[in-house]
């Protein structure tokens, strides 16, 4: 949940240092610090606030860091100890021989705080980090390589660690367990981070740690070794982002930029992934031959808005075929539970950013149980597409904003052409359903870039209620997982209170809430249960709540049930999220942005929960 940058072998180390942290600082931005080897010993800089106030501090102080060639910086989400100077990465050692910076939380911090307490070491932050800080000064006796594997055995819980040791210039010791670390070199210097986008300006061939890895960093490249201190072997992957994907441009914001963005992402997925009417998977996920015939289980295991992916996805697979026990599971709950797994079951797990601590572990279950794993993810390299055997990638580019928009529609994008893939493998999808399906995907990019360009309309909307009490979003069924989206949305960047219920549940209970000031946003598409949901919106407006309705356009009618009506294009009944969810995303943009919050940085969010 911190972002990590290190450099060695640079004499703009530090700007190298500060632009990296820059660009991570969507994984944590309460504090943030930076440790510059200078030429007569480490300068450490912390800071309570963000990446741009350590940039002005370190300016000011600039001819105490002139040159440093290496360093390692931090930006912070606290999980140990409150949000303070003293608590911010990174940590020295009582003796000034470790400096260093850690992400994960390091679960038996207290008994070696107590052992090296007894011992007489004294300790300064409330942070876990600095147990592992204190006890690798204490085991070295200059054997760096030995006493990484000393500290790395003898720590639990979960840990990117990158140190410095005083008497070593010229290297920076990292460590892996459980957080992620991406190292790389390039042009005499090496480098490391928590995030791939920190590091593709200077490369694209780049090092993914794997778990119970040591790495060594130094101008003369990147060495790797297992805990034990043995040498391994290690290829890069070579990641075909731009730079430039993980910049602005000329959007206020990269929320902004990743909601216009989707038009394009979704034609990229749908050239990969199909022939002209047919869906063409075979080349990108080789599961055993015959085995969509034999499952008989699908499971959908994610968290937070990549849940909501695959509640969607199991509306178009029921759709498509009756034949299967589909599950969907927040991934939280499904490692500790007793699921049934093995030979028929096939376990989906999706998460952008391949790094989430849950979906992992949940992913590691069904392993052991048997079950055929795929995994689903925007980022190559990731822990989850190295770990699970089948990865189908999204193709939407780095997402820098906390809240997720583009990676939301790239995954069901990918799940509902998983859904043809299955189905038709299993001889149940029918040319025409196939055909429809995929003409009406070609046709959504246009539809949904008609949508953006409604922009104006929606911000309106946005301001008018932005002093609601609260919203409810309701819908039925291939609705429903879109409630819950939008509602997630206001909930995460503008911190409205927002609840999500399929539109018939609102009469057992929630209906006693609405009045004047809680806004109901009701999403009603043509259909089978269009009726049945303006009932529901009836039973809101009688209760006097303002109500907007997102209805398909030429409803006309619809006019009488509403406030405010926006239209959106018609398209098959399964499709309806890839155009539903635009309004969504931009009415909780605008109502962020009238609130004056911060929209690509949320209070209390990171962008990849690795930590339980
Ligand atoms: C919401 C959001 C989170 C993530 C969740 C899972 O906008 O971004 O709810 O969807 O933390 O993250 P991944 O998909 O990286 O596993």
């Amino acid at each position: 949940m911190c972002g990590i940058m290190g450099c060695v072998g640079k004499p703009d180390a530090r700007e190298i240092i500060l632009n990296g942290l820059a660009r991570q600082e969507y994984r944590g931005y309460d504090s943030a610090g930076i440790a510059l080897r200078c030429p007569d010993g480490v300068r450490n800089i912390k800071i309570v606030g963000r990446v741009s106030e350590l940039a002005k501090l370190i300016e000011e102080r600039a001819a105490e860091c002139d040159g440093a060639a290496s360093g390692i910086g931090h930006t912070r989400w606290a999980t140990h100890g409150g949000v303070t100077v003293t608590n911010a990465h990174p940590h020295e050692s009582s003796d000034g021989m470790i400096t260093l910076v850690h992400n994960g939380i390091i679960e038996n911090a207290r008994e070696i705080r107590a052992d090296l307490e007894a011992k007489g070491i004294t300790f300064v932050t409330e942070t876990d980090t600095e147990s592992p800080c204190q006890l690798l000064a204490n085991i070295y006796d200059g054997d760096a390589l030995a006493a990484m594997s000393a500290l790395c055995n003898s720590l639990t819980g979960a840990f990117a660690l990158v140190i410095m040791f005083r008497d070593r210039p010229g290297e920076i010791w990292c460590a892996r367990k459980g957080s992620p670390l991406v190292v790389a070199t390039a042009d005499g210097a090496s480098y490391c981070a928590s995030d791939p986008t920190a590091l593709l300006e200077y490369t694209h061939d780049l090092f993914f740690m794997e778990e119970g890895e040591i790495a060594l960093l130094s101008v003369d490249g990147c060495r790797f070794f297992s805990f034990d201190g043995e040498r391994a072997g290690k290829e890069p992957i070579r990641l075909n982002w731009d730079s430039v994907m993980a910049d602005k441009g000329q959007f206020e914001h990269f929320m902004r930029k990743e909601i216009e963005e989707q038009p394009d992402v979704l034609r990229l997925t749908i050239d990969s992934y199909t022939a002209v009417t047919s869906v063409d998977m075979e080349k990108s996920l080789k599961l055993p031959d015959g085995l969509m015939k034999r499952i008989r289980r699908v499971q959908l295991v994610a968290c937070g808005t990549s849940h909501y992916a695959t509640l969607a996805a199991k509306d178009i697979i029921e759709s498509l075929d009756d034949s299967l026990d589909i599950r969907v599971e927040v991934a939280s709950e499904y490692r500790y539970r007793n699921i049934p797994g093995g030979g028929d079951t096939l376990a989906v797990f999706v998460s952008q950013s391949g790094e989430t601590a849950d979906t992992l572990a949940a992913a590691r279950l069904a392993r052991a149980k048997g079950s055929h794993c795929v995994a689903i993810t925007n980022v190559r390299g990731s822990t989850i597409d190295r770990e699970v055997e089948h990865t189908l990638l999204s193709l939407a580019g780095p997402e820098i904003g906390v809240a997720a928009t583009k990676t939301f529609t790239a995954q069901i994008a990918l799940l509902a052409l998983l859904a043809l893939h299955l189905t038709k493998e299993r001889g149940v999808l029918s040319a025409r359903d196939e055909a429809r399906l995929i003409g009406g995907m070609r046709l959504l990019p246009a539809q949904m870039q008609s949508l953006l360009e409604r922009e104006p309309e929606i911000k309106a909307l946005a301001e008018k209620y932005s002093g609601s009490k609260g919203y409810f979003f309701i819908g039925r069924r291939e609705c429903v997982p879109l409630t819950m989206e939008g509602a997630l949305k206001l909930k995460e960047i503008a911190y409205l209170p927002s609840e999500a219920y399929a539109a018939g549940e609102m009469k057992h209970g929630p209906i006693a809430m609405l009045d004047e000031k809680l806004a109901v946003v009701a999403l009603v598409p043509e259909g089978d249960l269009r009726e049945k949901t303006l009932s529901n919106v009836e039973e809101c407006r009688a209760r006097n709540a303002p109500i907007i309705l997102l209805v398909t356009e030429g409803d006309a009618e619809a006019r009488e049930f509403a406030s405010d009506v926006v239209f959106i294009p018609r398209t098959e009944r399964e499709l309806f999220s890839f155009v539903g969810v635009i309004p969504l995303q931009l009415f909780a943009y605008h109502t962020a942005k009238t609130l004056g919050r911060d929209i690509d940085m949320p209070r209390n969010l990171a962008k990849s929960v690795t930590v339980e």
